[in-house]
């Protein structure tokens, strides 16, 4: 039996929808609350999705306590944790488990772990972070599927990053938290849920400064203790729903964002004549107006996000003229072009590029979500077609998105979760 999900489209979307805490922010936060010594962390507005579920099974693996409380807080307490091999299924579901790499060589100085899955958005290598690690003095053994990465000490280093790696970046800040000395991490990813994790480790009792910019600098302490910390809000998730108010809402907002971590897509809809109106921590947005054709060229951040190229895609499909998308991060990531074009959509895809020529109305058909963005692209395109869309392979869009169709059926959409064969 698959799962799927069913959307007849052309339901006018209105009402208030509440973002949820950002997803690439939390599957970080949980890795580094292992590395308390003392006490536990306690954190809020962790997103209630898959990705979630599988890390949780692995805090378990390590004999760590964790639960919900009454507040809906998760509480991670690792006081009695143990560190045995990660090579539970659950690594293999999500990219993130590799943080555990970072964390358990931090606190433990050794760590054996399954190599990580994820979505497959092309070749995602962890090269960086590994030789981060042996900067600070590790040695990396892999033997069929198994990382063995362990060291006597670790001991600060200057790392410069090839690629400014949002994983690399993190994971090299949470082996360093325990190094000897200072660790300066050069050509440092600078997205905001960078900055989350350094403040959280921080409140820990870590010494990190320069999160957010180019060079991160870690001074080695002896001890973390427990802390409370609140999870920035998802910018991608929120993202999402602003292109679907503009694909299909009326009169929409979307709240708990932080504009600022959105202003190269808020740009972008200003330039296709999306109507907006952005307050301090909310968009509200009115559909209907006529939309134009835009370039986009995926950046780190504050560039345009990869992470929302495959959304905007479907909106690009109703925009008049040619829009062309250039992806920098990720050259494959493209799967939701031939599943937009099922729909009707007129998208020709040139690695690394592709080129959207709009308007065309889109019609419900089977389409299927290859990964978790592109998920979210063929919702927004469903949500605009004539008919009934069923997407397959759901469990994608679960891993990154809470509650999705319960946010967009209080909104006015008509979607719902099916068994087939
Ligand atoms: N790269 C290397 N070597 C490395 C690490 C990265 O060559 O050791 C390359 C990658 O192949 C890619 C580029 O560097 O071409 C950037 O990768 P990065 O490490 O920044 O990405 P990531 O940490 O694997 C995170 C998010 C992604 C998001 C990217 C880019 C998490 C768990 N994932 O991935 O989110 O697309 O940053 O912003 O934080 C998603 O949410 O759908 C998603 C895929």
């Amino acid at each position: 039996m698959r799962r799927v999900f069913k959307i007849e489209g052309k339901h006018k979307l209105n009402g208030r929808v509440r973002v949820s805490g950002s997803k690439n922010a939390t599957v970080a936060l949980i890795p580094a609350a292992i590395l308390s010594k003392e006490g536990p962390v306690t954190i809020c507005d962790v997103p209630n999705i898959s990705d979630v579920d599988c890390l949780t099974i692995l805090l378990k693996e390590l004999n760590i306590e964790v639960f919900q409380n009454a507040q809906g807080h998760l509480i991670i307490d690792p006081t009695n944790m143990k560190n045995t091999i990660l090579e539970h299924n659950a690594v293999t579901k999500l990219r993130a488990s590799y943080y555990f790499m970072g964390a358990l060589l931090g606190k433990y100085k050794d760590v054996k772990i399954r190599m990580s899955g994820g979505c497959y958005l092309g070749p995602r290598p962890i090269d960086l972070h590994l030789k981060g690690f042996e900067a600070l003095g590790a040695t990396v053994d892999y033997d069929r599927g198994l990382y063995h990465i362990y060291a006597d000490e670790l001991i600060g280093d200057r790392i410069y990053l090839d690629i400014a790696s949002v994983g690399a970046t993190i994971n090299i800040m949470m082996a360093a938290v325990y190094a000897k000395g200072r660790t300066i991490i050069d050509n440092a990813a600078k997205e905001p849920e960078i900055i989350d994790v350094a403040t959280m480790l921080n409140k820990m009792g870590a010494r990190i400064r320069g999160a957010g910019t180019a060079t991160i600098t870690i001074d080695g302490v002896e001890s973390l203790t427990g802390c409370f910390h609140e999870i920035i809000p998802d910018r991608i998730e929120a993202g999402t729903f602003i292109i679907m108010a503009a694909a299909a809402g009326e009169d929409m907002v979307v709240e708990n964002i932080i504009p600022q971590h959105l202003e190269s897509l808020l740009s972008k809809l200003k330039e296709m004549n999306v109507d907006m109106e952005v307050n301090i921590d909310n968009v509200r947005i009115h559909g209907g107006n006529k939309l134009k054709a835009v370039d986009i060229q995926t950046q780190t951040y504050p560039g345009f996000a990869t992470d929302l190229q495959q959304p905007l895609t479907a909106l690009l499909t109703q925009a008049e003229g040619i829009s062309t998308v250039r992806e920098t991060i990720y050259a494959e990531r493209f799967k939701h072009c031939p599943e937009l074009n099922r729909m009707g959509a007129n998208i020709i895809v040139n690695i690394p590029s592709s080129t959207i020529a709009g308007p065309t109305p889109l019609y419900g058909v089977e389409v299927t979500a290859t990964d978790l963005r592109c998920g979210a692209s063929l919702v927004a395109a469903a949500l605009m077609a004539d008919g009934v869309t069923t997407i397959y392979d759901i469990e994608h869009i679960e891993r990154g998105y809470e509650n999705l169709d319960g946010k967009l059926n209080a909104l006015g959409a008509k979607m719902w979760k099916e068994e087939v064969e």
